[in-house]
């Protein structure tokens, strides 16, 4: 409740929660999410009731994930095709492009999380348009985008988002204290970054196609 609170204040209406999912770890209950969920919801819509909740999972990427989905453990976002992974930061190219095939042979549509965490991307553009053109979506952290422009990292996210190599923006909030869901300085570069079009696109339009399953171009 309390991070919902501050996503409120920062301007958020629509949340997709993406609980961790991994294989056969932690007593993981799809059920279980699902009842939590539904408590969750009415209690915002007494509070808040123009904040809108949707449901996925944060699948950490394993040999098991592509079964994991057919039989139905896993949250895709919003029930639709798309299913939001990640990996670990060191993981090689080779792995992200095979997986990557290997999810959309099962007919699901994958979001690379975080794609700044990955070495083997931040090295050179050409992968990152390699896994765009095998019909990849991309997710960046918005906290990614603060910090010093003089700091490489910064530098080279907010290259990606102005290249309009990013489908989708993410808080990866996992409290209320630390990794908060607060994100008016990102807002705030945001809006002097870009254009009207490729903002409303980035904060809105993409990820509203997202829920309702929409290709988005
Ligand atoms: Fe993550």
């Amino acid at each position: 409740m309390e991070m919902i609170e501050l996503a409120y204040e920062t301007g958020i209406r629509r949340i997709v929660l993406t609980p961790h999912y991994i294989s056969g770890g932690n007593g993981y209950e799809p059920e279980k999410l699902d009842r939590l969920y539904d408590e969750l919801k009415k209690k915002i819509r007494s509070v808040h009731p123009d904040m809108e909740l949707f449901l996925g999972n944060e699948v950490m990427y394993s040999s098991e994930t592509a079964e994991d989905l057919r039989r139905g453990c896993i949250h895709t976002m919003n029930g639709t095709r798309y299913v939001l992974v990640e990996y670990l930061p060191e993981v090689p190219y080779r792995v992200l492009t095979q997986s990557m095939g290997e999810l959309q042979r099962g007919g699901w549509w994958p979001v690379i999380a975080h794609v700044e965490r990955y070495s083997c991307l931040m090295e050179t553009k050409e992968r990152i348009n390699e896994l765009i053109e095998m019909g990849g979506y991309l997710q960046m952290n918005t906290n990614s985008l603060t910090g010093s422009r003089f700091n490489w990292r910064t530098r080279k996210c907010r290259a990606l988002v102005r290249e309009n190599k990013i489908s989708f923006l993410g808080t990866d909030a996992h409290g209320s204290a630390h990794r908060t869901p607060e994100c008016k300085e990102t807002l705030k570069w945001l809006k002097h970054a870009l254009e009207k079009y490729d903002l409303e696109r980035l904060l809105w339009g993409n990820a509203d196609r997202m829920l309702h399953g929409e290709i988005i171009q």
